[in-house]
């Protein structure tokens, strides 16, 4: 297999550049979605608690959001919503925007960015938090948005007999996202 000709950094050149570059761009074409879809479905079987596993939550807030006539990017974005979760339980919003960032919107990142605060309104003051800590973002221009995610694609997403759509429905619109030209593709335009 063709490589790079540097074991250090230091050493590379443009032509190992170039190679890297190409065998990614295929890697990535071949495989992202997958991983993506293999993460999601990491997260069936454990309640955790829920009457629903996560697995299922997710594909109960997809369905819910092709049902209400979201784009697909918004559909997407709702089964991907928890995606953090099997490995960054604690930063899960972050880590499930960050992995959607350069395919969507500023405002779909935005919203799932913030989906975990916003959703606390559920359920912080149960915990000894504070339910409107979303309140410091009142004035942003996609607060309503954030909010409404929440009580329709997430803090309703729990029903055990709900009608919910398998996850081979929602598996076209999860590889034509992934397969959309990054928002960053250079590397001075990659985000830190
Ligand atoms: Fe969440
Ligand atoms: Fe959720």
């Amino acid at each position: 297999m063709e490589t790079a000709s540097f074991e250090h950094m230091v050493n590379g050149t443009p032509e190992d550049y170039e190679l890297i570059g190409r065998a990614g761009a295929a890697h990535k074409a071949k495989h992202l979605a997958d991983h993506i879809l293999g993460t999601l479905q990491a997260m069936a079987g454990p309640l955790l608690g829920y009457q629903v596993d996560r697995f299922q939550h997710s594909l109960q807030s997809a369905t819910r959001a092709l049902r209400n006539g979201e784009d697909d990017e918004m559909v997407v974005a709702a089964l991907l919503h928890d995606v953090g979760d099997p490995i960054a339980p604690e930063n899960h919003s972050a880590v499930a925007a960050d992995i959607l960032r350069p395919y969507v919107s500023d405002r779909t990142h935005w919203i799932i960015r913030h989906h975990g605060l916003f959703q606390g309104y559920y359920y912080f003051h149960h915990v000894g938090g504070d339910r409107d800590g979303r309140e410091v973002f009142r004035d942003h221009e996609w607060f309503d948005d954030c909010a409404a995610f929440c009580e329709e694609y997430d803090q309703n997403c729990f029903e055990r007999n709900y009608d919910t759509m398998a996850l081979e429905e929602f598996e076209p619109l999860v590889h034509a996202l992934f397969a959309r030209q990054s928002r960053f593709p250079l590397p001075q335009t990659t985000l830190v």
